[in-house]
């Protein structure tokens, strides 16, 4: 193989969601089929053996595209020449805590990766932020790491945007593939605003294709909204399978490109769009072109999605000011 290995760090190796995601890094599925990639796995030190049989396996599978995998419990070894970081190792929350309850518990582990990531990352890395709660946690990794530029830190709406796909097919018996412009707002919480007026199904406007304000309100939205509890409440786990294939899907679009016609939903600093203030790592639509991603302008917002909007944001602020408190920012 000529090309040079892409280094992808995966942190939190040993995990559920880890399990669910590096076979798929190492068969091709995030790079695609002809891009080698190097694995340097982090985990902490309690879980160095479990990351050690997960390797084992890695190596079982006789990956044609692996071309390495290492593991550390230090940050600052894991992230040395990484151009794809996941950050996925965190706590996740247990069945009736919300996921403002981690910001203390998991904030502390993002300034440190932050900072090793300012150290060690290639020129090129991106970084998407899986652990919850995933968009303040990027916000802590990127002010860790002064160096790297601050679009280059994402958090994982893709879960979501995913779920509203799945909501929206079963509701109209549409294939997934026939539903476009769909757009995730907001913080990855039970808050978060999914939002289909922009939408087609099937070619016509999503709102003519469902045909049913109420369900929209009332069941569309609170079912994406908080459909992680749901997962953690029937699986006594939280979702695991889906939020690697979610990550496996945003970082390919990030570096491959978005598909023609659509869009997907990205939380990225803002740079004030929407009026959300500029910083907070919040969702919005956007397409990925040349490697970088573009917040979608010029949508109308109506009155009752501003709103919802607003608040989602107003969260993101709140625990934004909660970890400068606890000294995590
Ligand atoms: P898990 O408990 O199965 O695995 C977490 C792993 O992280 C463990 O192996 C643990 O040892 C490791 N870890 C803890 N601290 C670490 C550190 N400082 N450095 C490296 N590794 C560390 O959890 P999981 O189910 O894999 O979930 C991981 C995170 O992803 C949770 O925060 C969960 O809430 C979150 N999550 C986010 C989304 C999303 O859409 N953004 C979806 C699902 C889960
Ligand atoms: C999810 O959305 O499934 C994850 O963020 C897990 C959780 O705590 O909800």
């Amino acid at each position: 193989m000529s090309t040079a290995p892409v280094t992808v760090t995966v942190t939190g190796a040993a995990g559920q969601i880890g399990y669910a995601l590096l076979f798929r890094i190492a068969s091709g599925q995030l790079l695609g089929a002809d891009v080698p990639v190097k694995l340097n796995l982090l985990e902490i030190p309690q879980g160095m053996k479990a990351a050690q049989g997960t390797a084992m396996e890695l190596d079982d599978c006789a990956f044609p595209l692996l071309a390495g995998v290492d593991i550390f419990d230090d940050p600052t070894a894991a992230f040395d020449g990484v151009n794809i970081g996941l950050l996925v190792g965190a706590r996740p929350r247990g069945p009736g805590m919300e996921r403002g309850d981690l910001l203390a518990a998991n904030g502390g582990i993002f300034g440190p990766q932050g900072q090793a990531i300012n150290a060690g990352a290639a020129d090129d890395v991106r970084v998407l932020v899986v652990g919850n709660p995933a968009n303040t946690n990027a916000l802590i990794a990127s002010a860790h790491a002064p160096d790297v530029p601050a679009d280059r830190f994402n958090a994982m709406m893709r879960l979501d945007h995913n779920r509203a796909l799945a909501q929206l097919a079963a509701k109209t018996g549409t294939p997934v593939s026939e539903i476009r412009k769909v757009a995730i707002w907001g913080n990855h919480s039970a808050k978060q605003y999914p939002d289909i007026a922009h939408a087609t199904i099937g070619g016509r406007p999503a709102v003519d294709a469902v045909g049913d304000e109420a369900w929209v309100s009332d069941e569309f939205v609170p079912t994406v909204a908080k459909r992680g509890a749901a997962i953690i409440e029937a699986r006594g786990a939280s979702s695991a399978a889906s939020a690697a294939n979610a990550a496996i899907e945003h970082v390919h679009d990030w570096v491959n490109g978005t598909p023609e016609g659509d869009w997907t939903s990205v939380a990225l600093p803002s740079d004030g769009s929407y009026g959300v203030p500029e910083g907070l790592v919040s969702s919005f639509p956007a397409v990925s072109k040349d490697g970088a991603w573009e917040i979608v302008q010029g949508l109308d917002i109506a009155a009752g999605a501003r709103e919802k909007i607003d608040a989602s944001v107003a969260e993101l602020a709140e625990e934004r000011d909660a970890v400068r408190e606890l000294g995590l920012l």
